[in-house]
């Protein structure tokens, strides 16, 4: 298959290292599919250790004293990603469809969220390349004192294939505001948009070597980046499991820096005093977006008890008129799970919460007989010692919970492993003040849900990992703080 642009030869030379593409050293292919047919769409060219080692050698001669892109003005840098940005947009709907057809998520959140949104990023971060700056230092003594935030050097970009397409984006813009290079493994079920983007990358006249991309599976090539001597800092985004492993592998490789983004359990708390209608589609919404593939999704709804009953109903109602159906189509609201091993996965937990007492309202099984479709689910009497209460499903599967005072919701929001979002919907403001106070959580969200903005910076504590992504803080994320001090005539 060609992926359409003139830049991207047909299949067999498809890893993109130096801005050209290549074929894999060990000739290995593999092949990629639609979630919602289950056909075969194409067949990649499949990285491994010694693809990283070629990617890595690029990246790091792209980073050296005097190679075009160390001797860039950092604003010309930033007019490469407003490039980038422009070239993305004009290509929105091809790379919107093309992502649809290898991901199985919907046309309308391809096209809105995963391009539109990552064309917002990159000219955010566009922006923040040249204002980049140190400090002057009024240090003791007769010196004089300066920071120059560097940047980190070669960065190793490891993601997920939920949303491709703003994970690549979120990591590769502050990168290369900060003047990094980049050797990125999409993830093996996912690759096909981060190779037509590698073709934008070249044609925005980014130098050879700057941005890299080796497709390939995760024990292989992930762990070839995870523990590449010359990568100083990886960036992942996935499960805790693996998360785990690539910590382990950066600390015994070079110690890397490392940005970890993993699961969630995120607790939404409903009080009675919210508005049903608008806080029932907020949390279904938070829940099913991305068909609950999402690692911010509001996975366990506390709802308090006077109006647990009836949220609940409305709550299945609306479950019961979800479209779900060909990605395609723009009125479809859920398409497939991304794949056979996520849909039983899914299945399988679900399986488990009928069997530890939770009662199933709706769903819980197969939607048609074709594509890894899952009927919305929702569960009531959920408690956190269940699976279902406990463990991140990554699936249309919504828990709602009952709770009755402030103190004891927010024992329950805390008693998770995972905390990388929360929200609550009341108009009472000391309950608000407290909650997001008092809830472990990388974003709290009020009366709202899933507002993410280039802005504001995204990443979890505990177990859902380490770091931030977007805002200010990925700018810290990606420089390293030099200090110069420097003997001066007297005190200045
Ligand atoms: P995963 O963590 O295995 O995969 C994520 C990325 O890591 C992929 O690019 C994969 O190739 C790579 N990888 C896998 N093993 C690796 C290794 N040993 N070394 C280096 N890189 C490696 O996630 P998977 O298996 O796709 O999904 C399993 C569960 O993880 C999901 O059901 C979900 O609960 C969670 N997940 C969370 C995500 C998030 O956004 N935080 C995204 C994807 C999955
Ligand atoms: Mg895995």
């Amino acid at each position: 298959m060609n992926v359409g642009h003139k830049d991207v030869p047909a299949v067999g030379k498809l890893i993109f290292i130096n801005n050209e593409f290549v074929s894999s050293t060990s000739g290995k292919l593999f092949s990629v599919s639609n979630p919602a047919t289950e056909e075969n769409i194409a067949d990649i060219e499949e990285g491994d250790k010694a693809d990283v080692d070629k990617a890595v050698a690029a990246a790091k001669g792209a980073l050296e004293f005097g190679s075009p892109w160390q001797s860039m003005d950092a604003s010309k840098r930033g007019r490469l990603l407003d490039k980038l940005a422009e070239l993305m947009e004009r290509d929105k709907a091809y790379i919107a469809s093309l992502e649809v057809i290898n991901s199985g998520k919907t046309y309308r959140e391809a096209f809105f969220v995963d391009v539109l949104s990552s064309v917002r990023v990159l000219r955010y971060f566009a922006g923040f390349a040249d204002k980049i700056s140190g400090k002057t230092i009024p240090i003791d003594g007769e010196y004089f004192c300066y920071t120059r935030p560097e940047p980190v050097g070669v960065i190793g970009q490891i993601i997920p294939w939920n949303f491709p397409i703003p994970m690549m984006v979120y990591k590769i813009a502050p990168a290369l505001a900060c003047g990094n290079t980049v050797v990125l493994k999409p993830a093996e079920q996912t690759p096909l948009s981060a190779l037509y983007l590698a073709s934008l990358i070249k044609e925005a006249g980014f130098p050879p070597g700057v941005v890299n991309i080796v497709p390939g599976f995760g024990p292989t090539a992930g762990a070839a980046i995870a523990s590449h001597p010359d990568i100083s800092k990886v960036c992942f985004t996935g499960s805790v499991e693996v998360g785990r492993q690539v910590m382990t592998m950066g600390a015994q490789s070079n110690l890397k820096r490392l940005n970890l983004e993993l699961g969630g359990k995120s607790p939404i708390v409903v009080f009675e005093d919210s508005d049903m209608d608008y806080t029932i589609e907020k949390c279904h919404h938070a829940l099913f977006f991305n068909a609950g593939q999402c690692c911010m999704a509001g996975s366990r709804t506390y709802v308090q008890e006077d109006i647990y009953d009836e949220f609940v109903q409305r709550s299945v109602n609306r479950a019961n008129t979800r479209i779900v159906g060909d990605p395609l189509d723009p009125a479809t609201e859920s398409g497939p799970q991304l794949d056979e091993a996520q849909f039983k996965k899914i299945l399988a937990i679900i399986e488990s919460g009928v069997t530890e007492g939770a009662t199933l309202h709706c769903g819980g099984q197969r939607h048609g007989d074709r594509g890894y479709y899952i009927k919305p689910t929702v569960f009531s009497d959920v408690t956190e010692d269940m699976r279902i209460g406990r463990d991140e499903i990554f699936g249309p599967v919504q828990c709602i919970m009952k709770f009755k005072t402030l103190d004891e919701v927010i024992a329950k929001a805390n008693s998770s492993d995972y905390g990388i979002a929360a929200a609550i919907f009341t108009s009472d403001i000391d309950k608000i003040m407290l909650f997001s106070s008092r809830v472990k959580a990388g974003t709290v969200w009020v009366n709202c849900y899933n507002w993410l903005t280039p802005q504001t910076s995204f990443g979890g504590v505990k177990q859902s990992g380490m770091g931030r992504e977007l805002g200010e803080c990925a700018i810290r994320e990606y420089t390293e703080v030099k200090t110069v001090t420097m003997k001066a005539p007297a005190k200045v």
